[in-house]
């Protein structure tokens, strides 16, 4: 079994796509992970991560034990991350890695971006979660702040709004919901509801099937 669940920048999709795993006992991949090791890699090698060259040569070396590295989290690597994937030779790189951890038994949920559309399109259910940017920020602003109090809210909403139009607006996989995905608005869906939600779709798929 497959479970795609896409989104934008602290919709919920990290949270949903854990517990759902752990709820079928299938393993889970950030494919965000994978983006942001990319960016990281081209950051510490003096690369621009908008360098074609220098951002598929990063993409190719790439490891599972890179998505362990604590600088994934940083702001900084986040913008890098949403820089090079829009390189289609990027993302070509990493299509491999995902659609094999995808395959391989019992199952997998990923979360991304495009997993529904065009990493896993056969995937057996697809979520698509949502929130306004203002709640988006404001979740993202207090997980930063935890670990810097000097954060400023307007510059992490200033951040947010360049990488949801960066990867929305490419030409290669943007972020766009698939036609077969259950929408979920997490503005005001916490996060026991949203995997409610889901559960209750996944069944619905299921038993269809
Ligand atoms: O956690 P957050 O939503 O802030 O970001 P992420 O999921 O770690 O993704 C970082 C960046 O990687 C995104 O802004 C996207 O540009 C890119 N990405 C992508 O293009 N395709 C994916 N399947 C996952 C991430």
């Amino acid at each position: 079994m497959i479970i795609a669940v896409d989104g934008p920048a602290a919709s919920g999709k990290g949270t949903l796509a854990r517990r759902l795993a752990a709820h079928f006992g299938l393993a889970h991949l950030d494919t965000g992970l994978l983006y942001r090791a990319t960016g990281l890699r081209a950051l510490l090698a003096g690369a621009d991560p908008a360098d074609p060259a220098a951002a598929t040569a990063a993409a190719r070396a790439v490891e599972l034990s890179d998505l362990a590295d604590p600088r994934l989290r940083e702001e900084t690597v986040a913008a890098a991350a949403s820089v090079v994937a829009a390189i289609p030779a990027v993302r070509a790189a990493l299509l491999a890695f995902q659609r094999d951890f995808a395959r391989r038994a019992p199952g997998a949920v990923l979360d991304g971006r495009d997993i529904g559309t065009a990493v896993c399109p056969e995937a057996d259910a697809k979520l698509f979660l949502t929130a306004t940017r203002e709640a988006r920020a404001m979740r993202r602003f207090k997980e930063l702040q935890a670990g810097d109090s000097g954060t400023i809210y307007e510059r992490v909403l200033q951040d947010m709004t360049a990488r949801d139009a960066r990867d929305s607006e490419r030409q290669a996989a943007p972020l766009i919901r698939a036609a077969d995905a259950l929408e979920l608005d997490t503005t005001a869906l916490d996060a026991d509801a949203a995997f409610a939600a889901a559960v209750d779709f996944i069944a619905r798929k299921l038993a269809g099937k």
